[in-house]
């Protein structure tokens, strides 16, 4: 699905009452199929940007679009991944994938059926049955984005998805989420703070400026695909994560 962000902006209200710009005014087009990743220093709207193109945050000014058409509520093709993996802690990994099925109102043996299916995948097979405390920091990363998966969407938004593991975990569990694309290719637009990640996964790196986030650098990534992890190694993928972190740096300490 082609999105599409016109000159949108999100102003808050800081703890004094006074107008706090949190986001843009940014532009950009995603089109469809294309997996773009989004870069930024902490605090630059990178969640609201998410949150907005996910209908859950209204715009001050501006647009989020999708097909030409406003988003101004969630819409039934996104599925969104929070920068935490936010489980429920008292129902089990299968209950946990299967909620947005259950809350479509699917009758609980089919949802069961296509959660059992997709467990495999996500290498939880055997953990249906566990609970969140009962889970890695990586295996629970994995329930939240069989929660994406299930729901089949058409376009995925990510808010740093592998936010709070070790880069080796990091790197496995993002080439799994290329893998698990692969079999149904969606848009997807993910935030992430690891400019390997974003060089390695992106079809395209956006580079956003301090708070308000602003379009600083838009980098094409072309990488062939499928990726894989030895291509960190080689001169272009250097070139690339160079220039990005060139972009990011330029933006001052
Ligand atoms: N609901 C809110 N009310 C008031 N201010 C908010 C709200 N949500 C975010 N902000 C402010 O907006 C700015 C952007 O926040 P946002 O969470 O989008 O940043 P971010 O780029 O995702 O940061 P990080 O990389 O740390 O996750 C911050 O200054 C934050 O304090
Ligand atoms: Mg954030």
């Amino acid at each position: 699905m082609r999105l599409r962000l016109r000159e949108l902006a999100v102003d808050f209200r800081g703890p004094d009452g006074s107008r706090l710009p949190a986001l843009g005014p940014i532009s950009f087009e995603v089109v469809t199929e294309e997996f773009v990743c989004v870069v930024g220093p902490s605090g630059c709207g990178k969640s609201t940007l998410i949150r907005a193109l996910a209908g859950l945050q209204p715009p001050s000014s501006g647009q989020a679009l999708c097909e030409g058409e406003v988003i101004d509520r969630p819409m039934q093709p996104f599925a969104i991944m929070f920068q935490d993996a936010n489980l429920m802690p008292w129902r089990t990994v299968l209950d946990n994938i299967a909620l947005p099925l259950e809350i479509a109102g699917i009758s609980r043996a089919e949802r069961y059926e296509t959660v059992l299916n997709l467990l495999p995948q996500l290498h939880l097979e055997r953990f249906a049955l566990a609970y969140p405390a009962e889970l890695s920091g990586g295996m629970s990363q994995r329930v939240a984005l069989g929660r994406v998966i299930v729901q089949n969407p058409r376009v995925w938004l990510l808010d740093e998805p592998f936010g709070a593991l070790d880069a080796l975990t990091r790197e496995k569990l993002s080439l799994e989420l290329l893998r698990l694309r692969q079999r149904n290719v969606q848009t997807v637009i993910m935030v992430t703070h690891d400019i390997s990640e974003a060089v390695l996964l992106a079809d395209r790196v956006i580079v956003m400026s301090r708070r308000p986030g602003r379009l600083v650098a838009d980098v094409r990534v072309d990488l062939p695909r499928p990726r894989l992890p030895d291509m960190i190694f080689d001169d272009k993928f250097l070139q690339l994560a160079k220039r990005v972190r060139a972009d990011i740096e330029s933006l001052g300490a």
